[in-house]
């Protein structure tokens, strides 16, 4: 366990890393924080999490921070406005894109605001009626080319909300204004496909509800999105900041997406966790509304170069079975993948990938790094069949074998009681 309860440098107080609160951990602790709550990835870690660590390595403006796995740029937000210059990598374009608009520098507030408002007074024309539904049946039909080309769109939305965003979508298309302006609008409309869609809210995984939602104001919620971005950009408004930058681009070769000359001081961030979780699948309402993707093939595409790819594609490349990358991935995993390999050998194949995934970022990774860098990976660990598979530990494993040294595992809170399964942090130092 790391010592480090009332450590205080740049932020103020800490908490310990142990037995957290689960603000203090998931990202229930940014729904009410500004810009971190524009788009809710449940996946994704609390804003609070990433300043403790940063307090926890003593860093400094001197300082140069890494996220390797962006998720919706948690890491580069915070840094950004402690004044710790970093920079972010994400595979996912649509995550990559929240990452990047989260993360800029905006000025000419009142313009941005203006614009929101003449872009909503245009929608209400566009869309007036819409919410009686043979007028929504009409619209639909007379406007098919600007429904989202996702797979079976209606059964997404009901036909009163899909009328509305396809009024949204339609305007948005031919919208001609500038790059920053155009990214925060579309960024307040990506908010609010998924409370007006039939999917299940609060969880962790998407499903679709027994019944449909109802008939929305789709506008309106638009509208009050839209006021929370104006009102956030308005709250950091003058404060100081570092540079930071998203690049787009997969960390399985950290060191082919960064430029030749960075080396980072610290790292902080969550891979994927191997517990079967899609990020492509979470997020096709997303990829496929703007376009983030040319069609399906490109989700499954972007969930084989996943880190814990598992679906669609993914899943048919590892029914071919999966080998140990090498002798150290083959010793790490197999006392449990044995175990594993019993019950399902797909699923052994699934954290056999994983692992030699991991262990490609690991090798890349220790290329960008300073030395004495300073490194905090938060992961889960997982169980298949019943069989525990502690991925904290496996993953100090392939980094000791690049020399670096393991500072400690925290084991911040426990994912489900009495079901063993906890989330926790583990600090390195490179050698
Ligand atoms: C646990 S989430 C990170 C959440 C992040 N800490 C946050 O607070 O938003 C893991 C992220 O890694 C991304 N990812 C998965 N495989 C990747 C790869 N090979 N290269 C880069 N990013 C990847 C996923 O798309 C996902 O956004």
């Amino acid at each position: 366990m790391i010592g480090i309860a009332g450590n205080q440098t740049l932020f103020g107080p800490i908490d310990p890393f142990e037995k957290r609160r689960t603000t203090e951990v998931t990202f229930k602790g940014k729904l009410n924080l500004p810009i971190h709550r524009w788009y809710r990835l449940t996946p994704s870690f609390s804003p609070k999490l990433a300043t403790d660590i940063a307090i926890h390595f003593g860093l400094t403006p001197e300082d140069y921070v890494l996220d390797p796995f962006s998720g919706v740029g948690t890491v580069p937000l915070c840094m950004k406005y402690e004044g710790i210059p970093a920079c972010s990598i994400e595979l996912n374009p649509y995550l990559h894109f929240v990452s990047t608009v989260k993360t800029r520098s905006y000025s000419n507030l009142s313009g941005i605001t203006n614009g929101f408002e003449e872009f909503i007074s245009s929608v209400a024309v566009e869309a007036e009626g819409l919410e009686d539904q043979a007028k929504a049946y009409e619209y639909l039909a007379a406007n098919v080319r600007y429904v989202p080309p996702i797979h079976r769109p209606e059964r997404w939305w009901s036909p009163v909300n899909l009328a509305q965003l396809v009024a949204i979508r339609k305007l948005m298309l031919r919208d001609n204004r500038s790059g920053y302006e155009s990214d925060l609008l579309r960024m307040g409309i990506l908010g609010v496909l998924i409370p007006t869609s039939n999917a299940k809210h609060n969880h962790v995984s998407l499903t679709f509800a027994d019944e449909p939602a109802p008939a929305m104001n789709v506008l309106g919620m638009l509208r009050e999105k839209l006021d929370e971005i104006s009102r956030d950009l308005e709250a950091v408004r003058d404060r100081p900041v570092s540079d930071v930058k998203v690049y787009a681009g997969n960390s399985r070769s950290v060191s082919r997406v960064l430029p030749d000359e960075l080396k980072v001081s610290a790292v902080i961030t969550s891979p994927p966790y191997p517990n079967r979780f899609s990020y492509a699948r979470e997020t096709r309402p997303h990829l496929f509304f703007f376009d983030f993707v040319a069609g399906a093939q490109e989700v499954g595409q972007l969930e084989t170069e996943a880190i814990g790819g598992t679906w669609g594609a993914a899943t048919s490349s590892l029914s071919k079975g999966v080998e140990p990358a090498n002798d150290l991935v083959r010793g790490l995993i197999s006392p449990y993948t044995k175990d594993i390999n019993g019950s399902g050998e797909l699923m052994a194949s699934y954290v056999t990938k994983y692992f030699n995934n991991i262990y490609e970022h690991v090798q890349s990774i220790e290329q960008v790094c300073r030395d004495n860098a300073r490194l905090a990976y938060v992961i889960g660990n997982s169980k298949f069949y019943g069989h525990p598979l502690p991925s904290d530990e496996i993953l100090a494993g392939i980094f000791a074998h690049f020399g670096f040294v393991l500072e400690g595992i925290s084991k911040m809170r426990r994912r489900q009681s009495k079901s063993g399964l906890y989330e926790a942090v583990v600090f390195m130092r490179r050698g």
